[in-house]
């Protein structure tokens, strides 16, 4: 063995680490298992010592643990003893091969871990200035928003900064934490926590086989250090005690794997209708964990009317001339404009103009 990378962070930064050409875990599991069969078979009458393979540079992926056999991750040392390796890459490994590693090979382990781009002042400052031409009728989120990303950026610990968000259905919670990534130029890290609801998310939360799929090993794998938990209201109870330390610490683990998020923002997204109503159902131990908890604001008349202007103008761009005189003749905007007090959800607003749009194009035809 000449040298082992093990790198934490995203899929797309390994792939700059390792050569252009290698062999995988998957590739290599396949062809021994068949070469085992062989010499099994052979040996019989000829019981000689196999030779062992040699692999130039080997590189396993994030994703190889979940597809080899449960005893190669768990007995990993053991069974890289089967062939004579030159360089060994490993991305985002389950804690039981990094302590393999160590112990065997101490002094050829190199750990690198990702840096992800931090929240800047930058950043903040676009936040302030350009947050309401996305998200309208929530500049009092926004301004807390904005404060606790400043403490943030002042405070010189790597405790994440953990928000709740909080408010009525299609008022921009889920949009804000889209808009927030969108200034670090990363992909959002996004875990829809409705999909938490029963017993069976169990090892989803806090590990199970190798081969099932783990919170943590999302999270290792992650592109940035936004991370939305959204609708966190919608999991499992049983499963918040599970986000403790990473809402403290910054530190998630499970049976397989650790994850440190460093200086992250960590959004959690709900529709509680007051600090009250949140208490009682998060508990106080996961409530008194948040940084803050945000308020977004059910829509006023006049940011209801603005967001029908504006989703207007917006869908109007898929339509030709012709169709676009058509509806601006009949006067569509005003009508949809007419019922905007009905009209509480973003969500909503653009069903129905998009619905009023085609009902009128329809009785053209
Ligand atoms: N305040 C707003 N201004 C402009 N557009 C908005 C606003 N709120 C929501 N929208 C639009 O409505 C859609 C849904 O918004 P979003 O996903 O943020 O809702 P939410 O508050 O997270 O709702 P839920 O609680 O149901 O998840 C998005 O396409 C978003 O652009
Ligand atoms: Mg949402």
């Amino acid at each position: 063995m000449n040298k082992i990378i093990i790198f934490y962070g995203p899929k797309s930064e390994f792939d700059k680490l390792i050569p252009n050409k290698y062999q995988n875990l998957t590739e290599i599991v396949s062809e021994h298992e068949a070469e085992r069969r062989e010499i099994t078979l052979k040996s019989l009458g000829d019981p000689k010592e196999h030779i062992k393979r040699e692999i130039e540079e080997f590189v396993i992926g994030s994703d190889e643990y979940a597809s080899v056999n449960e005893h190669v991750v768990t007995n990993f040392c053991n069974y890289i003893s089967n062939f004579q390796i030159e360089n060994l890459y490993i991305h985002n490994p389950p804690i039981c091969i990094e302590k393999q590693l160590n112990k065997i090979f101490a002094d050829k382990v190199t750990i690198q871990k990702f840096d992800y781009p931090q929240f800047t002042v930058d950043n903040l400052k676009t936040f302030k200035d350009t947050y309401s031409q996305h998200i309208i009728g929530q500049d009092k989120a926004r301004d807390e928003i904005a404060a606790n990303l400043y403490s943030m950026l002042k405070n010189t610990n790597t405790k994440p900064l953990v928000l709740l968000f909080y408010g009525d259905s299609g008022i921009g919670k889920t949009e804000t934490a889209k808009f927030l990534s969108q200034l670090t130029g990363c992909n959002l890290f996004r875990k829809q926590f409705s999909m938490l609801q029963n017993n069976q998310s169990f090892n989803y939360i806090y590990g199970g086989a190798h081969s099932e799929k783990c919170f943590a090993k999302d999270l290792l794998d992650r592109e940035s250090n936004i991370i939305l938990l959204d609708e966190f209201d919608k999991a499992y109870n049983a499963f918040h005690n599970a986000f403790y330390e990473m809402f403290d610490e910054g530190y998630y683990s499970d049976t397989n794997y650790n994850v440190e998020l460093n200086k992250s923002i960590i959004i959690c997204t709900s529709n509680y209708k007051n600090e009250d109503d949140i208490i009682k159902n998060l508990g106080m131990p996961i409530f008194s964990r948040f940084d803050a908890i945000i308020k977004f604001d059910d829509f006023t008349l006049e940011t209801r009317k603005q967001i029908i202007a504006n989703c207007y103008k917006k869908i109007m761009l898929e339509f030709t001339t012709e169709e676009k005189d058509f509806i601006t003749k009949n006067d569509l905007l005003n009508k949809v404009l007419s019922f905007a007090k009905y009209l509480s959800n973003a969500r909503i607003i653009e069903k129905k103009i998009r619905e009023c749009i085609s009902k009128l194009l329809i009785s053209q035809l």
